[in-house]
């Protein structure tokens, strides 16, 4: 398994031009299951999890090109075979269940393999089921599969979730998309990934009313078409290097990313201590001295889950203390041990992590667990004293794209070892 070897220390300077949100290009993809036209992404990340929904929907039938070296995704779903998400791939990434919605939606029947645990808790996808029910689909779970169907097609309905879910959003809003009738969501997530989903789909012929709130109202249509859109700006990478800028005492531009969709992540770095300068399309972080803030996970435009490891890892050598609370899932401080391993004080009780600054972090071997998490350890890295490796670094390359590259054009002392120069 390849790794990452960081020498820490050097301040970052310079700028790094924005990818296109993982999180956005994944339901995006599923949206080309809801037409015969084709779909095209510009600005699409090359990484893993898109290879995987790449794949995935390979063998659904989908027509899939990626002109080589364009950030440019090409798809058409006019000839699908197969209705079936296999276990192997929804195992390896749970926005797989995206295709549920779509598939359903225009074909009357999907078969989707339930996504099980994960590290960072058990997500389970009630609410994606229950939504698809109140819009008449018929589920039934066998054999570690969902299997829905709706021979006469979904109706539109009223539904109010009782959780704000990203991903049941996006699936209950494509299958409304092509629903009969009106459906009327109520407490819908409202992420910039959620309301780039809407657009894409409005570019495709979708009536949808309410983007960027949690209130939204789509009125089906018998038919989309196909369109051309580009993959809004992933704010999670924005803001992983804005840490990463802060705690080298560095200076970052981040570039191709409209500050508006960072939410409560500017707030809080401003409070901390980062000096923050904004314009139309970029970001200016300078890292200027930290100090200890209180943190609360919430949905957008809360501060986000995604960017929980990575804000710890900057307060861990902020001055006084922080608390950080995780209130969206149950099991994602797998990043601490490692973080205490470089030096960081933290003690997490329930569901909040005690971060007590210190004047220095060390070097160590770490281990990455999970994506946001891996990104956790290369920032506290980058500001250690000495060289620290991280192991199982896969989990970076499923959602940072070009991570070493970006890194290292800025000032970072940062190397991929890969598996056959070790063996
Ligand atoms: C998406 C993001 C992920 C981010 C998360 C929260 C993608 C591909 N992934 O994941 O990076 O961390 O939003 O911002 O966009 N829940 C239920 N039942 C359900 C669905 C969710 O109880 O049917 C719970 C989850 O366990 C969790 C909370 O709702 O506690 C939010 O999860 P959700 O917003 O659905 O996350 P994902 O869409 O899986």
């Amino acid at each position: 398994m390849d790794k990452i070897v960081i020498k820490g220390g050097e301040p970052l300077r310079g700028s790094i031009a924005i990818s296109g949100a993982k999180n956005a290009a994944l339901p995006l993809m599923a949206a080309a299951l809801l037409t015969d036209q084709a779909l095209v992404l510009q600005n699409i990340p090359m990484l893993a999890d898109v290879m995987t929904m790449a794949k995935l929907l390979r063998q659904h039938g989908v027509a899939l090109e990626l002109p080589n070296g364009h950030p440019e995704l090409v798809m058409q779903a006019d000839a699908i075979t197969n209705l079936v998400a296999p276990y192997d791939l929804v195992r390896t990434m749970r926005a797989s269940v995206l295709v549920l919605g779509p598939l359903l939606a225009r074909f009357g029947e999907a078969k989707v393999s339930l996504p099980g645990g994960c590290a960072i808790g058990t997500r389970p996808i009630d609410l994606h089921l229950k939504v698809l029910e109140a819009m008449g689909a018929e589920i039934l779970l066998t054999e570690g599969y969902v299997h829905a169907t709706a021979p006469d097609g979904l109706k539109g309905c009223e539904f109010q979730f009782d959780t704000v879910s990203v991903g049941a959003t996006e699936n209950a809003v494509m299958a409304a998309s092509l629903a009969q009738g009106v459906t009327v969501l109520h407490n819908a997530a409202r992420e910039p990934e959620v309301a780039d989903l809407c657009r894409c789909l409005v570019a495709m012929g979708a009536k949808i009313e309410g983007i960027d709130t949690s209130n939204l109202t789509i009125t089906g249509v018998a038919k989309l078409n196909g369109a051309t859109h580009r993959v809004v700006a992933d704010r999670i990478e924005a803001g992983s290097f804005m840490a990463a800028a802060a705690i080298t005492g560095g200076h970052l531009k981040l570039e191709g990313i409209d500050p508006h969709i960072m939410g409560a992540v500017t707030q809080k770095f401003m409070e901390a201590g980062v000096k923050i300068e904004t314009g139309d399309n970029y970001l200016i972080a300078q890292g200027n001295g930290l100090t200890g803030i209180d943190i609360m996970t919430q949905p957008y435009p809360g501060f986000p889950t995604d960017m929980q490891a990575q804000s710890m890892a900057m307060l861990a050598l902020a001055k006084g203390a922080s608390m950080i609370t995780e209130t969206i899932f149950e099991n994602r401080y797998m990043h601490v041990p490692e973080l205490v391993r470089m030096g960081a004080n933290i003690v997490v009780q329930g569901r909040s992590a005690i971060i007590r600054g210190v004047e220095k972090l060390n070097s160590a071997e770490v281990m990455a667990t999970d994506l946001r998490a891996s990104l956790s350890l290369v920032i506290a890295a980058l500001a250690a004293q000495g060289e620290t490796t991280i192991h199982r670094i896969y989990h970076l390359d499923r959602g940072y794209e070009k991570l070493e590259q970006k890194l290292s054009a800025v000032g970072a002392r940062i190397e991929r070892i890969r598996e056959k120069e070790l063996a």
